[in-house]
């Protein structure tokens, strides 16, 4: 999602995640941007580690970046977690609590820190929140009540947010994948490989996603293509819920 962004033009793009240095995944898309003919020294990828969870912290992010940036633009909130399978009515509530604090309160602080400066600056912008078709369904034979909760709440903070910020030209709107390939699901899958061939069976499209399959329809809700777009969700599924 960050090459996207930077690809269709952003001038520079901080990407906020947990360990003190960014992964391989990151240093390879920072190279690929660097031999990107074009960008003429735009398209700059920043690293910031820091816990969503922390609201105070999150919020000096967005400081920072509208101090050197002089403009806030656009914001993903895409962290997220997803803990094993456990039974509804047995669930602990510091397990129900961990999820909440990052799918949930994470995704408020960061959309917070990302809107404080589209205010600040008063040119509007586009929030987007990863929210997942499994907020609106229930993944058949999973046992993820926290998970199902967090991805629900996200898509009412959606239009809850949309509708408080739309005067300030602010847009929010929820992206809600199925399953795709990622690190959270290969953690699961690659232990269970039967499974990977049944999430296939689970769309008309009879495979799993790729993440490269999010990078369309967030340069959409990203850019002023999608300007009268907000309190939506956006559902890329493969077709899951068609069935
Ligand atoms: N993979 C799927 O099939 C799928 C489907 C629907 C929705 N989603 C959602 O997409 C988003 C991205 O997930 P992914 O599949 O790429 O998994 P991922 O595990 O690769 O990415 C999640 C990221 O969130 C970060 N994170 C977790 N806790 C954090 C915290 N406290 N502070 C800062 N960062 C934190 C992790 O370090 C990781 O980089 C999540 O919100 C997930 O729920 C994924």
């Amino acid at each position: 999602m960050a090459m996207a962004l930077a690809e269709a033009g952003a001038r520079a793009v901080y990407c906020v995640d947990l360990p003190k240095q960014p992964g391989e995944e990151w240093a390879k898309v920072r190279a690929y941007l660097a031999r990107m003919e074009g960008l003429a020294g735009e398209g700059r990828l920043e690293y910031v580690s820091t816990d969503v969870r922390d609201q105070e912290a999150m919020w000096k992010v967005g400081e920072m970046i509208g101090d050197r940036e002089g403009r806030m633009d656009a914001c993903i909130a895409a962290a997220g977690v997803l803990k094993t399978h456990t039974n509804c009515l047995e669930y602990p509530a510091k397990q129900f609590q961990d999820v909440m604090d990052v799918n949930v309160n994470g995704v408020l602080f960061t959309a917070q820190a990302a809107g404080r400066q589209m205010d600040r600056f008063g040119n509007g912008g586009s929030i987007i929140l990863i929210a997942s078709m499994s907020g609106s369904i229930t993944n058949k034979d999973h046992a993820w009540v926290s998970y199902n909760t967090s991805k629900s709440a996200v898509l009412q903070m959606t239009r809850s947010m949309a509708c408080e910020l739309g005067p300030k030209r602010i847009r929010v709107n929820s992206l809600s994948p199925g399953h795709i390939y990622t690190n959270m699901t290969a953690a699961y899958l690659d232990t269970q490989p039967h499974l990977l061939e049944k999430w296939a069976s689970l769309n008309p499209m009879g495979r799993i996603g790729r993440p490269d399959e999010l990078r369309g329809v967030v340069t959409w809700l990203a850019s002023d293509a999608s300007s009268f777009c907000t309190g939506s969700d956006i559902l890329v599924s493969g077709g899951h819920h068609a069935w």
